[in-house]
């Protein structure tokens, strides 16, 4: 039986892919394999991770697309973010994957990368629950902020959902709830928390889409 093709796209430290990996080496993926990694960022930890698992990486950062063009020049910047996805859905592409997996991936995935790529399911981890701090990068921050700003106990925690344009809207894949209760713990205590739930959401999620394809 062939093997399912995972990509798995990434930005920073990468521990979300490191539960990946783990996972896989535990066959918690079942039929499948990390083929891919690709970082938006040269400097990611994460492409440290993929190379000690022996998985090829590439570099697809915007900065090259954008560095020449000043940041009032609304009209040529567009069209860099328009060469850069449709580079960036090429390098996908030329993975065959059968799921491709956002794990910390920082860069939004607009309507020229979308378009090329519907064959392919994306998923992508978002610390909040759906409909809270949609496309924010603060989003752990500003749960813990508001709970004890209210002073009264908050759902909040992280999902996987499936992308679509809409940053942080598509239909949720799995979601692991986490209760702040004001004044019980730092904002790094619940930082702590969530990255231990996203572990353990971002590879049930990608079992479970795989297992829907
Ligand atoms: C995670 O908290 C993810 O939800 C957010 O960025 C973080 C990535 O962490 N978007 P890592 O790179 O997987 O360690």
């Amino acid at each position: 039986m062939t093997k399912s093709r995972i990509t798995v796209l990434i930005s920073g430290s990468g521990s979300n892919l490191q539960a990946l990996i783990d996972a896989q080496s535990e066959g918690k993926l079942g039929n499948a394999e990390i083929v891919s990694v690709i970082s938006s960022s040269k400097k990611a930890y994460g492409l440290t991770r993929a190379a000690a698992a022996n998985i090829p990486t590439k570099v697809q950062s915007l900065y090259p697309y954008t560095r020449d063009i000043p940041q009032d020049n609304k009209e040529k910047r567009a069209e860099a973010r328009v060469r850069f996805e449709k580079d960036l859905a090429e390098l996908v592409l030329s993975d065959e994957p059968d799921l491709v997996v956002c794990a910390g991936w920082l860069l939004i995935l607009g309507p020229e990368f979308l378009s090329r790529t519907n064959t392919v399911p994306i998923i992508n981890l978002h610390p909040a629950l759906p409909g809270a701090f949609d496309g924010t990068t603060h989003a752990i921050e500003m749960a813990w902020k508001k709970a004890e700003d209210e002073g009264k106990p908050l759902k909040a925690g992280c999902m996987v959902h499936y992308v679509i344009e809409e940053v942080d809207r598509g239909e949720p894949l799995l979601i692991k709830e986490l209760e702040i209760i004001p004044g019980k713990e730092t904002l790094e205590e619940y930082e702590k928390r969530v990255h231990e739930a996203e572990h353990v959401a971002i590879v049930e999620a990608t079992a479970a889409a795989l297992s829907k394809k």
